[in-house]
């Protein structure tokens, strides 16, 4: 492990994919390897693996700093908090900060979980909120949407995986097209918002993962911009959107000067999630009786 952490320094390999740190990404991989349990080094670093052990090892470090590929495309696994998910290059490497509100099942701004009915998880990619989104709203259907065919295919997997497939509706949808006519309590979204010039300087371990999955346009807002203009209409009465949006707070607040967003602590910060519920929302799609009145 020492010996790999100084290999990836050395090698100035990028992290964030998991880990944070070159002796941690070590340590996961030579985990891994080793099929070893994950929770704690302690217990292990008396082993002597075999040679043949080692060599396996060492050859996942060699991948990870020859081709530059995230540790979790190489082990194909990905882990949020205790949830294990499948992954591969079709899907980005499950990361985001939605993950760690849900574990607290959004309180407070959701006072009680078991009356979300209905969630949807727009860009749901490996379908890993979704999963968490049925864990924690435990009374919830829900409907993960992408546009991705072949992302879906790994969410399917994974849904299969903790055995939710009458729960979770898998629906291949860009943004809310395919939609039309669902409401729900609960929105959660982790859209594409890389700017289109951090696209250009992005470590090559990202080139790993599905471009679709990253580029939000030039400002990075092309899709959040379009997920909350539409959302209320989708949205129940009361309902909640909650939007990871990149470190994009200070852009995210001049598009939408109006908007009285919340914008949560989480480890990235509280410039990366942003809450609102569907009464602070634009309203697109008035209710015909209201619009009638209006031009009365
Ligand atoms: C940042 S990834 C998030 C994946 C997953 N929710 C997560 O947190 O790991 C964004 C996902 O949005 C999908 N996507 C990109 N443009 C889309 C669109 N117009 N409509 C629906 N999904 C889209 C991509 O295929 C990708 O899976």
């Amino acid at each position: 492990m020492r010996h790999g952490a100084r290999y990836f320094r050395a090698n100035r390999v990028a992290f964030g994919h998991g880990t944070t740190n070159a002796f941690d990404e070590a340590a996961y991989l030579a985990l891994h390897a080793l099929k070893l349990p994950l929770g704690a080094l302690e217990p292990h670093c008396d082993l002597r693996p075999t040679p043949l052990q080692i060599a396996k090892v060492l050859k996942l470090f060699e991948r990870r700093v020859t081709e530059r590929i995230p540790a979790a495309y190489l082990t194909r696994e990905a882990w949020l908090g205790d949830f294990r998910f499948y992954v591969d290059e079709r899907v980005i490497v499950p990361r985001s900060y939605i993950a760690e509100l849900l574990r607290d099942d959004l309180a407070p701004w959701i006072a009680k979980p078991g009356r979300v009915r209905t969630a949807l998880d727009l860009c749901t990619g490996s379908g890993c909120l979704a999963v968490l989104l049925a864990h924690n709203f435990p009374r919830a259907r829900i409907d993960a949407a992408d546009i991705s065919h072949d992302a879906l295919k790994v969410a399917r997997r994974n849904v299969a995986g903790y055995a939710l497939q009458s729960r979770i509706r898998l629906v291949e949808s860009d943004l809310f097209a395919a939609l039309a006519g669902r409401r729900y309590d609960l929105i959660v979204s982790n859209p594409p918002y890389v700017r289109t010039a951090l696209m250009r300087r992005l470590p090559r371990e990202y080139r790993h993962e599905p471009q679709l999955a990253l580029a939000g346009g030039e400002d990075g807002l092309e899709a959040v911009r379009t997920i909350l203009s539409e959302s209320a209409a989708y949205l129940n009465p009361g309902g909640l959107l909650v939007v990871e949006a990149g470190h994009n707070r200070a852009r995210v607040e001049r598009a939408f000067p109006r908007l009285a967003f919340t914008w949560p602590e989480t480890s990235g910060g509280d410039d990366c999630v942003f809450l609102i519920y569907r009464e602070q929302l634009p309203d697109i799609n008035p209710p015909a009786g209201r619009a009638i009145a209006a031009t009365a």
